[in-house]
């Protein structure tokens, strides 16, 4: 059974002044670290710092997207070294805002994974469809064709440093999130996917899902069969709220643990 990851996204959000939401949130990351793993994945301009402050917490500190070249001429671009020197320790690659505001192809995405695992980061590869995608039937296309061409760059060696986070591009940042019987039928797709394209090492890779995960659905969302933890924007830049879905993962961790035990 994997350990359950829950990852914050923040997005363009976040100042200095923020660093103390950081702080809390680690304090909560410890005190669930035997149940779970946690993640913020933060603007590049706070990794540092907050690297530095949670150093001795479990919490991992991620970036929000890397280049896939290690040095060069790239301005305003940073690369997955880069933020693994800074003390980051994961980065969410394809994110859909990213292929969206930034036209990010399957292909740059794949690239950007291969990069991030190089760099010793755990790469997030994101995958979902459009409202329009999802209207005329074709979810499960897209998803399972995204995340095939994304993973083009890695094998099963790497697998330890990838996770896949599923998020319904109408899902994100909109209050909807599909039913848990649709979540759980695309998840038993990448999963046998995964397991297509990496053998037994597919079942170890966690696939979260993403798109307005919030401390009142949580523990519904974190209890569908192959949902391997929760990849959360809006919610993650409170720490009260952040820290009552790591909360709710965390039980129901422990409760898989107890039936198995
Ligand atoms: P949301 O964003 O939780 O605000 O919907 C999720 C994401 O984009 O990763």
């Amino acid at each position: 059974m994997v350990k359950p990851l829950i990852a914050g996204n923040w997005k363009m959000h976040g100042l200095a002044g923020d660093l103390d939401t950081v702080a809390t949130i680690a304090s909560v990351a410890d005190f669930e670290a035997g149940a779970v793993d946690v993640l913020l994945c933060l603007p590049a301009t706070l990794i540092a710092d907050a690297a530095r402050l949670t150093f001795t917490s479990t919490l991992v500190i991620g970036g929000q997207d890397c280049h896939s070249g290690v040095f060069g001429a790239h301005t305003g671009d940073i690369s997955a070294t880069m933020l693994h020197d800074a003390g980051a320790r994961a980065v969410i690659v394809g994110h859909s805002e990213r292929r969206r505001d930034h036209r990010e192809t399957d292909l740059m995405v794949s690239a950007k994974a291969a990069a991030a695992v190089a760099a010793g980061l755990l790469a997030i590869v994101c995958v979902g469809e459009t409202a329009s995608e999802r209207s005329e039937g074709r979810t499960l296309d897209v998803v399972l064709g995204q995340l095939k061409a994304s993973l083009a760059g890695c094998d099963a060696e790497n697998v330890t440093n990838i996770a896949v986070a599923y998020e319904p591009v109408w899902a994100i940042g909109t209050g909807l999130t599909p039913t848990p019987e649709d979540i759980a039928a695309v998840h038993v797709q990448l999963r046998r996917s995964l397991i297509e394209l990496f053998g037994d090492a597919g079942t170890a890779v966690r696939i979260l899902y993403g798109g307005s995960a919030k401390p009142d659905n949580a523990a519904q969302l974190l209890t569908i069969p192959d949902v391997d933890g929760a990849l959360v924007g809006g919610a993650s830049l409170k720490a009260a709220d952040f820290a009552s879905i790591i909360r709710a993962g965390a039980e129901i961790a422990r409760n898989r643990r107890g039936h198995l035990a």
